[in-house]
């Protein structure tokens, strides 16, 4: 883990309330696809702590995806280029990507598309084309699809059908995964998708990795605020267990 002290090199809207920070450093900025950073402006004395934020991009920039949602992100989605960030990380444990016998199915709702965006960009450098399927309330509601349909065969559900399929990710989710059984999930997003989506995949067998986004105050296992009970009836910490965990250790029949 490094603390880096960078400056926003660009910041780009790329849908309604988001903004995307890219930002460098000294050095290069590490980090794999599931990993997170602490994230915080030169802020003066203003009570905000830090925020986690997945890396969309990691090396000699790195990026975050920022949707406003309170008074940390409103915070960073009024940075300008040239402010300084500093940047903790990169933390928690990332997707654990095998050898690609398997078809990769990337399953995003809402900033859950940050990850696996770098996700889907890592697996097509190593010249694999994952199958993408991204849903959101509305058309506007999906920042980043086109840098996924650069590099992924991207499906959208948008629930008033204003773009893509009409209704729920799952739906098309069941469909791949009857049509090729051979597959693994890879999945982060809101609680309610998240879970909805690992009953689908453990319904048909499936492996399926989620990538939690549980409320944080550190970050680093010190304030035991992003528990999580796992099916075994333990507690897992989402920031130095996770935030990757398989689904049936958080969503699977409890003991
Ligand atoms: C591992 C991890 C990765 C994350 N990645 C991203 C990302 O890529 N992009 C992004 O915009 N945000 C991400 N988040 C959420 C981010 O850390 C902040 O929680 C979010 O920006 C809200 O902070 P705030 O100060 O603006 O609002 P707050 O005042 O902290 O919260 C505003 C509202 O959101 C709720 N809330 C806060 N945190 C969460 C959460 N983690 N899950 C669900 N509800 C929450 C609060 O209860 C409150 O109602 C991630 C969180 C984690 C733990
Ligand atoms: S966020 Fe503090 S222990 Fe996980």
């Amino acid at each position: 883990m490094k603390v880096l002290r960078t400056r926003i090199t660009e910041v780009v809207c790329p849908a309604r309330n988001h903004a995307l920070l890219r930002f460098a450093a000294d050095e290069v900025i590490p980090g794999e696809p599931g990993e997170f950073v602490m994230v915080r402006g030169d802020w003066g004395c203003h009570p905000v702590l830090p925020r986690a934020f997945s890396l969309v991009e990691s090396g000699v920039t790195g990026s975050i995806l920022v949707k406003a949602a309170g008074p940390g992100s409103d915070l960073l989605i009024g940075m300008n280029v040239g402010d300084e960030l500093v940047v903790f990380g990169p933390l928690g444990n990332g997707f654990s990507v095998e050898p690609f016998e398997r078809r990769p199915v990337l399953v995003a709702g809402g900033v859950g598309v940050a990850p696996l965006l770098f996700l889907a960009q890592q697996l097509a450098a190593a010249g694999v084309r994952s199958t993408f399927l991204y849903g959101a309330r509305t058309e506007h509601d999906l920042p980043l699809a086109d840098d996924i349909a650069a590099v992924a065969e991207l499906r959208v559900t948008t629930e008033d059908g204003s773009v893509g399929e009409k209704g729920l990710i799952t739906e098309p989710l069941q469909r791949v995964l009857q049509e090729d059984p051979k597959a693994i999930v890879y999945s982060c997003g809101p609680e309610g998708m998240l879970e909805a989506v690992a009953r689908v995949a453990m319904a048909q067998q499936v492996e399926c990795q989620v990538a939690l986004e549980a409320p944080m105050a550190c970050g680093m296992g010190t304030c035991k605020g992003c528990a999580v009970m796992t099916t075994a009836g333990s507690y897992k910490y989402v920031c130095y267990d996770g935030p990757v965990f398989a689904a049936g250790d958080i969503y699977g029949e409890r003991a």
